[in-house]
């Protein structure tokens, strides 16, 4: 496997290492960082400005003065939300990295790294091993991931509308989402197959469920009703229909299609 899997690994690592530290007693416990919405980033980038900026610079990249070190790439001494509170909130021992005033809130905290954490999605941060034009035409060419996925108005109805996924999914989970597609399917992508009184087998996306109906779109778009009361029997499948790519794609094609994932935000 390439680059990224490599990273999701050390990930997992360092994430282990996030949990360990937030045992330690006064800091930050795991529950994830509640003051993240766009108010927040906003919130933490003043603040930012005002106190973090003179040492990591207006545009967090660092200085080489002051020793700060680039807080838009992947941190050396924090992976997960809490380990980068606690540094925030504790300082760095026996350096210029000085703790947060005391009576500075935790919501405040959260909001500084609700600001970092946005700077390190953002993908003009991201070193990605693939490439953004690769993964465009593969997407609609070999891999034909359109037949399922829409994109900025093309495409299929078998799955979620991609559009803006780059801003809902990190590197690691889009590539998940190729390798996995089986792990955490939300309801809306189950597939139902049904079998009617006359016997007849008939599958598709489950649309709507009820008591007394069953609603269902096949895979050329049809929408299919039953009254639950004429069904012979009914199966819920909680896969994705979505195959998995290990073995269809090759590994650089795989990194360049989640160049192109992670691309497709609101601003393209
Ligand atoms: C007086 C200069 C100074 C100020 C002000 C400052 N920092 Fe730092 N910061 C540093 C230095 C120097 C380091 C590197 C310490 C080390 O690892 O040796 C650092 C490290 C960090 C790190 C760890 C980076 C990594 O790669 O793991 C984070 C996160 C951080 N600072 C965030 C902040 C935030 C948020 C603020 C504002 C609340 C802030 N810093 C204010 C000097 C400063
Ligand atoms: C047969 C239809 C089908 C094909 C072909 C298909 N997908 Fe999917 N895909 C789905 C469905 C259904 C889901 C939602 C269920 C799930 O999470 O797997 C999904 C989910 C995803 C997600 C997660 C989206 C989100 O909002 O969380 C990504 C990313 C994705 N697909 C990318 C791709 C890529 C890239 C390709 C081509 C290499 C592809 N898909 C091919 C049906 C398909």
């Amino acid at each position: 496997m390439g680059n990224l899997t490599t990273q999701l690994g050390r990930l997992l690592t360092v994430a282990l290492g996030g949990l360990f530290l937030a045992a330690g007693g006064s800091f930050a416990e795991d529950a994830g960082n509640l003051y993240n919405t766009n108010f927040d980033i906003n919130a933490g980038l003043k603040y930012f400005e005002r106190q973090c900026s003179r040492c990591h610079g207006f545009d967090a990249k660092g200085n080489d003065e002051t020793g700060a070190p680039d807080l838009t790439g992947r941190l050396a001494r924090a992976s997960s939300e809490v380990g980068l509170f606690n540094i925030i909130r504790t300082g760095i021992a026996g350096t210029a990295m000085l703790p947060v005033a005391a009576d500075l809130p935790d919501s405040q905290v959260w909001q500084l790294v609700a600001y970092i954490g946005s700077l390190s999605t953002d993908p003009a941060n991201i070193d990605l091993p693939g490439s953004v034009a690769s993964g465009t035409s593969l997407f609609t060419s070999k891999a034909d991931c359109n037949s399922c996925h829409m994109v900025n108005g093309q495409g299929g109805r078998l799955g979620p509308d991609l559009s803006r996924v780059g801003e809902r999914r990190s590197p690691e989970e889009l590539l998940s989402d190729m390798l996995n597609p089986h792990i955490d399917v939300a309801p809306r992508w189950w597939t139902m197959r049904v079998t009617d009184s006359d016997g007849a087998v008939r599958e598709g996306l489950r649309m709507n469920e009820d008591s007394f109906s069953l609603r269902i779109m096949d895979e050329e778009l049809n929408l299919w009703s039953y009254p639950k009361n004429q069904i012979e029997s009914f199966e819920r499948v909680e896969a994705s229909t979505m195959p998995s790519y290990t073995q269809t794609l090759s590994d650089s094609e795989i990194d360049d299609l989640v160049a192109y994932l992670f691309s497709l935000r609101k601003e393209n």
